[in-house]
């Protein structure tokens, strides 16, 4: 069955038999419209990323947001998803700060929002203890390494991670901890291609990619940064499919000259 044609709801074990096999694809999205418009799509994953700051909060990093804005863009998100999987992002301070914390609180996401699961950024063993914890509470998690946006001031900007010999041994001991805790995939963003692949051959279970080169079991990109609509944002690995940004402005633009002119509403937009 090609991706996208079957409706049945996608599960945990449908996404790790993906391992090496057809290419998992995932998009954020932060509410119903856009997650039912990628579910149709025919995504297998739809996650509510904390890039949400970013990208439709006007907010300068991923550190701004709090559980409860998660959760309500997560239960948002959930209306709109049949098939695809719903992985929810936890943000800043919601699981470092104790296990306890991040059993309870990712246990609230999964109560409130109806995600299937949540994802913690890192690879320490300190995280690699949260994650054992929340998946043994039942929860499935998705790890996220490479470029972490939670860290982004202690990693000096987004920049590509695990350059050279000894970060990507790291990387790859990381992806490793993070599987040997459970993690059921792993996103590996701003990684070097080879690298990704590397650590993709070394890992059961996918791996998904984004700005990690062709080599990981998926790919993941910000749903507002393909479809053209987050203008600023021009990353070498994006690849832009749409220009709705340009299409939404001339849309706009359009309903304003003819209220201006009275062309509308006419009488076929009329009672
Ligand atoms: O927040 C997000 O959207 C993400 C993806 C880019 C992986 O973490």
């Amino acid at each position: 069955m090609t991706a996208g044609t079957d409706d049945k709801p996608l599960t945990i074990r449908d996404i790790m038999s993906r391992k090496g096999g057809e290419k998992l694809v995932m998009v954020s999205a932060y509410d119903a419209l856009f997650a039912r418009i990628s579910d149709e799509a025919g995504v297998d994953m739809v996650l509510v990323g904390d890039s949400l700051a970013n990208t439709v909060a006007g907010l300068d990093s991923t550190l701004r947001v709090t559980l409860e804005q998660m959760i309500y863009h997560g239960a948002s998100a959930r209306r709109g998803c049949k098939r695809a999987l719903l992985v929810v992002d936890m943000p800043f301070l919601t699981y470092q700060v104790s296990v306890e914390d991040a059993m309870r609180n990712c246990g609230r996401v999964m109560q409130e929002t109806g995600a299937q699961a949540v994802k913690l950024e890192g690879g320490s063993a300190h995280i690699a203890e949260a994650v054992r914890a929340v998946v043994d509470l039942g929860v499935p998690v998705m790890g996220h390494l490479g470029f972490t946006p939670q860290s982004v001031h202690a990693l000096g900007g987004a920049r590509v991670q695990a350059r050279g010999d000894e970060a990507a041994a790291r990387l790859l001991e990381d992806a490793k901890r993070l599987e040997g805790a459970g993690a059921f995939s792993v996103v590996l963003e701003l990684v070097p291609a080879a690298v990704a692949e590397r650590v993709t051959k070394a890992v059961r279970v996918p791996t998904i990619g984004i700005g990690a080169g062709r080599g990981c079991d998926g790919q993941v990109l910000v749903l507002p940064d393909l479809l053209g609509l987050n203008e600023g944002f021009k990353p070498r690995f994006l690849k832009r499919y749409a220009e709705l940004g340009e299409a939404a402005r001339a849309a706009v633009r359009d309903f304003a000259r003819e209220t201006r002119s009275g062309d509308y509403p006419d009488d076929s937009h009329s009672f």
